[in-house]
């Protein structure tokens, strides 16, 4: 269990992972300052995560407006603050937008990391956990995905994933002080059960769990299902969903990892379910919690889009002791709580 004078710096703590990685930290007792530039996410989450922690637990958490390319705002965060390790989620996860923005995403992605290492290093804070993702497998030829498969990056955003990775590996085997753990997330969706806080997006969702929710609750007529010819028993796309609680206890158990395991170098974990499901299973799960009819559209298949996607969970069951424990009607009624209670996002009762 963490204790409280255990300070974790969280990057990105507003978004969508990080307010429910943030809610578990302090529920365990850690002490938690989160730098966030609201690019992609408004700071009623934080308060949110307040109220569900409780009075006593929030007072553990801080939170900075900042921006990790701004090193004055890096500056002003590790001087006040001698962190024991950083959650490292800040940066932006779109990829049609990586693609029309490649200099943007690389900007923000890269440098913001760059320098979140340059400050770790000068305040002596060399263990960070780093939000990888399951797109650096690009198209696997085999699955389950294992960690040392050969990786590959199918766009910008994969790309940053994928440079990121490796700047880690060798920032690490140049000063074997380090302690890296690189989560790669498989499909991350669901919400905190008290559906307080969730995934709340900006415009038109790209992922299929958030385009649903908002047909469900009649902001968007339909949902296109992209791809109803693949060779999978029903023809559509298969990935593996992973409730975003198993996501964040993932990282409390990656943080106790790097806490107690000296050397353990710069090292990747899948964290997935490691059972794949289909976008009309999706669908089908998601009526069936929500009582909502989604009306579909039979679309051709997104560009760059894989057949069948889930992870080998067994390194992480193995090292980090943590396997996930949801399921795919836990996170379809999950999602939905939150998607009913709070239709318009945070915007919903402000
Ligand atoms: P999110 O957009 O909800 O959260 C990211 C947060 O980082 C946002 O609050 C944003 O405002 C902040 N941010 C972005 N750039 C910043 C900067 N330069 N300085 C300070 N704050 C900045 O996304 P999320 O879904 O919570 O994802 C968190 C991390 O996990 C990201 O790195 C993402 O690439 C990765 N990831 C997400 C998924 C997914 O499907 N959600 C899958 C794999 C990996
Ligand atoms: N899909 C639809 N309709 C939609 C949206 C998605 O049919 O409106 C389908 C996609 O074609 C795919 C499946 O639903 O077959 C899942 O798509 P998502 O966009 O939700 O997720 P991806 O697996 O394509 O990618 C996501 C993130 C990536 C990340 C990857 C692995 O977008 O950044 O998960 O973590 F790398």
């Amino acid at each position: 269990m963490g204790s409280e004078t255990q300070s974790i710096l969280v990057t990105g703590g507003a978004g969508f992972i990080g307010t429910h990685t943030v809610l578990q930290l302090l529920n365990v007792g850690f002490k938690v300052v989160i730098i966030d530039n609201l690019d992609n996410s408004v700071e009623e989450s934080v308060q949110r995560v307040r109220e569900l922690a409780g009075t006593d637990r929030s007072r553990n958490l801080q939170f900075y407006l900042g921006d990790l390319r701004n090193k004055e705002d890096l500056e002003k965060v590790f001087s006040q603050t001698r962190f024991d390790a950083v959650i490292h989620f800040a940066g932006l996860k779109a990829v049609g937008e990586s693609v029309a923005k490649p200099g943007l995403y690389y900007n923000n992605n890269l440098i913001g990391t760059l320098n979140l290492f340059e400050f770790m290093g000068k305040y002596g804070c060399k263990k960070m956990v780093f939000s990888s993702s399951a797109t650096v497998y690009g198209q696997p030829e085999k699955i389950p995905c294992v960690e040392d498969f050969q990786l590959m990056a199918m766009n910008p955003y994969g790309r940053t994933k994928l440079f990121l990775e490796e700047i880690a590996r060798d920032i690490q085997k140049a000063d074997p002080d380090w302690r890296i753990v690189l989560l790669r997330y498989f499909n991350p969706v669901g919400a905190h059960i008290s559906g307080q806080i969730g995934e709340d997006p900006k415009g038109i969702p790209n992922n299929l769990m958030p385009y649903i929710q908002q047909v469900a609750v009649g902001r968007l007529p339909e949902l296109s299902v992209f791809g109803y010819d693949y060779p999978t028993e029903d023809g559509s796309a298969i990935r593996d969903y992973i409730h975003v609680m198993d996501l964040a206890d993932g990282h409390i158990a990656a943080v106790q990892k790097i806490f107690t395991t000296a050397d353990i170098g710069c090292r990747a974990y899948n964290l997935g379910t490691g059972k794949g499901t289909s976008v009309l299973e999706m669908v089908a799960a998601f009526e069936k919690a929500s009582g909502k009819k989604i009306p579909i559209k039979l679309c051709p298949r997104r560009p760059g889009d894989a057949t069948a996607v889930y992870a080998s969970t067994e390194r992480a069951l193995k090292e980090l002791g943590w396997k996930a424990r949801y399921g795919v009607e836990e996170m379809c009624r999950d999602q939905w709580n939150w998607a009913s209670k709070n239709p318009w996002g945070y915007q919903s009762q402000t």
